[in-house]
């Protein structure tokens, strides 16, 4: 098994990405804790994981809060013995054009979307150094790498992710830690779920924007957090992997003389 007898930490582990990351990640051995803020998500996740005989725990915890994250770090550690895998995944923003953001919102998104994640990072170098090995795997996006129009406090907290992996994983790598960013494109979770209901077309249009013609799955994401979390990935640090459909390598021009992603 891939992480057998390893110990991960998955914020936001009770939805989409980061409960399809802790299924994936208790498969291949791991005993695993999930932070969620919703905790009737966070338990039924666990609860779903535990019945299958794996080693699961759910902490009810608001990721962006310094003294939640002190507390999950030394749970994880007085609870297993250990950190070897931490995945920043939990995310919030305020959305709408640049000039209409509000200062507080701003400060809140980038509060939650990054400096959680390298303050998570600070304490989770703490035991991964102590021990020599450990594997940080920040969930980024692709939106971390160019602009959405209407997602720009979501666009600079992710390109943030993006470069706090790059430095952590240079700072470390040569300490057995390393540190590496997945960047997803659309994917079909609760709140793409919310927006194929409020919106359909909007929906459809972002589904027919991607070359694979399709939205991702949640464990599509999943097995790339794990491929980095493993040993597999034992070269890769200060990296990221782009995992969308063939959306960010599209460069946006409109189909020229008809031919279309159909051709
Ligand atoms: N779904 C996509 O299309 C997509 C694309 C690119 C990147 N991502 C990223 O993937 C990650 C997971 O997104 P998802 O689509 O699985 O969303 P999701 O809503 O299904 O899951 C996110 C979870 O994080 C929890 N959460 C939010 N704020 C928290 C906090 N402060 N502390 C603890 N938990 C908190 C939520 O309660 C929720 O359970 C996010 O970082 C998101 O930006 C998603």
């Amino acid at each position: 098994m891939r992480l057998d007898g390893r110990v991960a930490l998955i914020t936001g582990g009770g939805s989409g990405i980061g409960a399809a990351t802790a299924r994936a990640f208790t498969r291949e051995g791991a005993r695993v804790v999930i932070a969620d803020i919703d905790e009737a998500a966070g338990k039924a996740v666990a609860d779903e994981i535990a019945a299958s005989g794996a080693t699961i725990d759910f902490r009810h915890a608001d990721a962006s809060d310094p003294t939640a994250l002190e507390e999950l770090v030394a749970f994880a550690v007085d609870t297993h013995g250990g950190l070897d895998v931490l995945h920043n995944n939990h995310v919030s923003f305020e959305s709408g054009r640049i000039g209409d953001l509000t200062l507080d919102g701003f400060r809140r998104s980038l509060d939650v979307g990054l400096t959680s994640y390298w303050y998570a990072i600070k304490l989770a170098l703490v035991p991964m150094l102590a021990a020599g090995r450990g594997s940080i795997v920040n969930t980024a996006s692709v939106s971390g790498l160019a602009g959405d129009f209407g997602l720009g406090a979501y666009n600079v907290l992710k390109a943030g992710v993006v470069n706090l992996s790059r430095v952590t994983g240079i700072e470390y790598a040569r300490k057995g830690v390393r540190c590496n960013a997945v960047c997803p494109g659309p994917i079909a979770t609760p709140p793409i779920d919310r927006l194929h209901d409020a919106a359909p077309r909007i929906w459809d249009d972002i589904r027919d924007a991607i070359p694979m013609g399709r939205y991702g799955r949640a464990e599509e994401i999943a097995n790339v957090v794990l491929f980095l979390a493993s040993d597999e990935s034992s070269f890769i640090t200060g990296s990221h992997i782009v995992a969308d459909g063939g959306l960010w390598a599209h460069s946006g021009m409109p189909p020229i003389g008809g031919l279309g992603p159909d051709f």
